[in-house]
């Protein structure tokens, strides 16, 4: 299986960022271990700051990858442009959070993504990343 992580805004700084929110193991050891725990599967990851970009990478993917796993960070909550992406692509795409958006403030409750996502799983800290791998297998 052929499957991409993406984030999206500031989730380069996981690690050094808010810790009591988002943890304290910055992402690239996270990916390490992962990876090294599902040896089947063709894992990669991208990461940027920029929603054009991340639109770019959802097209890139989008019709030969088995699988996306998107976290959009802030833009969750404000991008129609990677909403739209999402539902103009073939790949499924599993929408994950770190924390628990529906616990924090209002504005983290709307999603553009969800609704064209094959399902969500948040508020299981970087766990929620390794679920979603599981929902593809
Ligand atoms: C986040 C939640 C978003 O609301 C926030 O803007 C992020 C990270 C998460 O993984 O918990 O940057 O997507």
């Amino acid at each position: 299986k052929k499957i991409i992580i993406i984030n999206g805004p500031n989730l380069n700084l996981l690690g050094k960022r808010e810790p009591n929110i988002y943890g304290s193991l910055t992402f690239t050891e996270f990916f390490d271990t992962v990876k090294e725990k599902y040896p089947n599967v063709n894992l990669e990851y991208y990461q940027s700051n920029i929603e054009g970009e991340i639109i770019d990478k959802i097209q890139e993917c989008g019709f030969n990858y088995d699988g996306i796993i998107l976290n959009a960070a802030a833009y969750t909550h404000t991008s129609v442009g990677i909403g739209d992406a999402v539902k103009a692509i073939e790949t499924p795409v599993v929408e994950v959070h770190i924390s628990n958006t529906f616990s924090r403030e209002e504005f983290r409750h709307q999603s553009f993504i969800a609704p064209n996502a094959k399902g969500v799983v948040l508020g299981f800290g970087l766990q929620s990343y390794e679920l979603a791998i599981q929902s593809f297998l």
